[in-house]
């Protein structure tokens, strides 16, 4: 008998289960899922971008550490929200790290050049809080998610209710930039509706706070009341520079959420009695949330805000997908299927995602009372943004 045929046989026999083993082992331990938070560490929204990737991580833990049975890896970039340095930024999550996903950012401004990169490169993007209405409208793709709203969404509810209010002249204060434009631009369309009108549209470059020239102008207008948009350390300032110029007992004062979310600590009494629109409260009272807000103060010893929901939603979008795909994340058309069909079970209350991957949800209207923002009503039922010139 010729030998060699026996020993080529034998040679193949052994290779082929080797490959078995390691195609076996391989699945075993598929690699972890890198996933680059870009946010921002520093600057007037730096606890914005920490609430973010705690709400995210506290998701990820909840899970046993994995999501679509992938452990996570996770790479960390300080965004500063500086949309200067966010094309750099993105490109070194993209190119340098190599990341499966990303998760940012909180600036509207950031979060263009975010979605630009990311569509270009073709790497998965949930934005969980920038609002910048184009993310989810012209500049939408299967692969970019939103779990947070568009400016649009909280500024025209609280249009809305200040049309409702009976207010006629008001005057609106923000920060000279996407989500500052933005927001009012939605407020106006609300309030308009309604028969009110905007009189005057105060600006300053962001992240500055030297309110005090706009806010003699807000004196000497004397509008039936003021509409801002402010976040983070500059809602703090803005709130306590409003009261203590006096006008908050004269003009009232009335904003996007933001302006006294995960603020209420350093703005103290100088926020009693705000009202503001935001898809999220102190006070929702169901279960899920009341869960969330006991996982979440036991992990961090702090109470959760809008911005840690919103960082534990993106999770939770990133989990439905990656189990549509047991983990493969480049099978983009089945992962956006999954996340596009789903209900996203939230803190906030349940919501879907409309046609360009922004939550259609409810608008509560919130009022301060003590360290609250205490839910008093529904501004806007299932609102869903126009997502404008959206094209998959
Ligand atoms: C934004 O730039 O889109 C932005 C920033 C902070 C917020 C909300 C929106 O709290």
């Amino acid at each position: 008998m010729n030998v060699k045929p026996r020993l080529a046989l034998a040679a193949l026999v052994a290779a082929a289960s080797a490959a078995t083993l390691i195609s076996t082992s391989a699945v075993a331990q598929s690699p972890k899922l890198k996933v680059g938070l870009m946010l921002p560490y520093t600057g007037t929204f730096a606890a914005l971008g920490v609430a973010i990737e705690n709400g995210f991580r506290l998701y990820v833990g909840e899970q046993g550490g994995k999501l679509g049975g992938r452990e996570i890896d996770f790479v960390k970039v300080d965004d500063e929200s500086d949309p200067a340095k966010a094309t750099d930024n993105v490109n070194k999550l993209i190119k340098r790290d190599n990341v499966d996903v990303i998760v940012g950012t909180v600036h509207s401004g950031v979060a263009m050049a975010m979605a630009k990169a990311a569509k270009d490169n073709g790497t998965m993007l949930i934005v969980p809080n920038a609002g910048a209405d184009a993310v989810t409208g012209p500049m939408c793709a299967n692969h970019i998610f939103r779990s947070s709203f568009s400016n649009w969404q909280p500024g025209y509810a609280m249009g809305e209710v200040v049309a409702k209010k009976g207010h006629k002249k008001v005057v609106t204060i923000t920060w000279k930039y996407a989500a500052g434009d933005e927001s009012v631009k939605g407020f106006r369309e609300g309030l308009e509706k309604g028969g009110g009108q905007i009189v005057k549209e105060l600006s300053l470059p962001f992240p500055g706070v030297e309110f005090q020239a706009l806010l003699t102008e807000i004196a000497s207008i004397k509008p039936d009341a003021v509409y801002t948009f402010f976040a983070g350390g500059g809602a703090v300032k803005f709130v306590k520079d409003y009261a203590a110029a006096g006008l908050k007992k004269s003009i009232p004062l009335y904003g996007a959420g933001f302006l006294t979310d995960g603020t209420l600590e350093a703005q103290g009494a100088d926020a009693d009695g705000l009202l503001t629109t935001l898809h999220y409260g102190d006070s929702l009272d169901s279960a899920r949330d009341r869960t969330f807000r006991l996982n979440y103060a036991k992990q961090y010893k702090l109470q959760p805000d809008v911005y840690a929901v919103q960082g534990y939603d993106a999770a939770q979008m990133l989990a439905i997908g990656l189990n549509a795909v047991k983990g493969d994340v480049t099978k983009k058309a089945e992962f956006a299927a999954a996340v596009e069909k789903s209900k996203i079970d939230s803190p906030r209350g349940a919501f879907t995602l409309g046609k360009s991957h922004n939550p259609v949800q409810d608008i509560y209207l919130r009022q301060v009372v003590g360290k609250e923002n205490k839910v008093i009503g529904v501004a806007s039922k299932g609102l869903a943004d126009p997502g404008r010139g959206c094209r998959m």
